[in-house]
């Protein structure tokens, strides 16, 4: 009655921004990231016969509210698959993702407690029912649930038993390396969730987007394989352009950037202009990824940090799927 799971954040190099039905969270396009590492949650759930409801501690403090509720929402779930519906637990979660670093934590977090709920209740799921379970509590944890590429295919039914992610890649496929910007302004951002929300509802250009997904998805698979660096790059960052264009043209419009976005979003393509191979990609938030290749690290690093705006840089890297403790 007791597991305990850990699962990385993924960076998504084709972003999910939008769904076709918001309680199942079932996407409008497939989408396509790379889990990294050393950017993680440990989950260990207790399920226990005298508890009358589940008990969540974050990082050592007791969380209540929306946040509670979003986690024993997600649990019966898991009860109601196991047939336990009426089995509380304790949730204890530890989140090595520092939050300054624009991470969704919630992919490391539902991913991990997917997994340690589902083992220690008893199911025993194969990577494929854990994901789609894992889709249920934050979208983009659904491809958490594997190491290296994994695409999230988005389904046709509407029930949602065909919206799962898939392994691509392993992580030992190619080393493609991951830098975290981390910016000196805060704004306070809407959500992802009320985000892609507004864009649905909206957007002029949601349509744009939806369309133009399947050709980015296709492009990028086949520069995966072949490891080539520049397609890859190139495709990743058009779609998170894509996708940010269509917060503008929302009513009313909204942006993740601030001028420090911008700043390094330039920086990158002086970069390429001075023939450093760098590509950037941006999530819900204003801190900006870039992807690169091992040997121009030391280069990249040193033109980051020019950036007055720029307070941090986490590196990171292809990292391992769910393992259990
Ligand atoms: C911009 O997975 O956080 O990071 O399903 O509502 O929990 P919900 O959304 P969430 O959205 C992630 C959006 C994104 C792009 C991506 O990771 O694909």
């Amino acid at each position: 009655m007791k597991a305990t799971a850990k699962a990385n954040v993924n960076i998504a190099l084709i972003k999910y921004w939008g769904k076709r039905d918001e309680e199942l969270i079932l996407p409008t396009n497939n989408s396509l990231s790379l889990t990294l590492d050393g950017l993680y949650t440990t989950t260990t759930v207790q399920f226990k016969e005298e508890l009358t409801e589940d008990v969540f501690t974050l990082d050592g403090e007791k969380v209540t509210g929306v946040a509670f509720k979003r986690v024993t929402e997600f649990l019966n779930i898991i009860r109601k698959e196991a047939g336990k519906e009426s089995l509380y637990a304790e949730i204890n979660s530890k989140n090595d993702v520092p939050t300054a670093a624009g991470f969704a934590s919630s992919a490391s977090g539902f991913a991990a407690l997917a997994a340690a709920a589902s083992k220690a209740i008893g199911l025993n799921l194969s990577d494929e029912e854990l994901s789609r379970i894992t889709r249920r509590g934050s979208g983009s944890a659904c491809r958490s649930i594997y190491g290296g590429f994994a695409e999230w295919q988005m389904g046709e039914k509407d029930d949602g038993s065909d919206s799962y992610a898939v392994p691509i890649a392993p992580r030992d496929h190619w080393d493609l390396r991951i830098a975290a910007v981390i910016l000196t302004d805060k704004q306070k951002s809407v959500s992802s969730r009320d985000g892609m929300k507004r864009t649905v509802d909206s957007s002029a250009f949601f349509q744009g987007w939806v369309e133009s997904n399947p050709a980015d998805l296709e492009g990028i698979k086949e520069g995966i394989k072949a490891r080539d660096f520049h397609k890859v790059g190139e495709i990743a960052e058009a779609n998170c352009l894509k996708m940010h264009a269509t917060t503008l043209a929302a009513k009313p419009p909204f942006t993740y950037w601030t001028d420090s976005t911008m700043k390094v979003m330039q920086e990158v393509q002086k970069m390429r202009a001075d023939g450093i191979p760098a590509y950037f990609t941006i999530d819900a938030g204003p801190n900006v990824k870039l992807l690169y290749l091992p040997e121009y690290e030391e280069t990249i690093l040193e033109r980051l940090k020019e950036i007055s705006d720029v307070t941090e840089v986490i590196l990171s890297r292809a990292g391992e799927g769910i393992t259990y403790l």
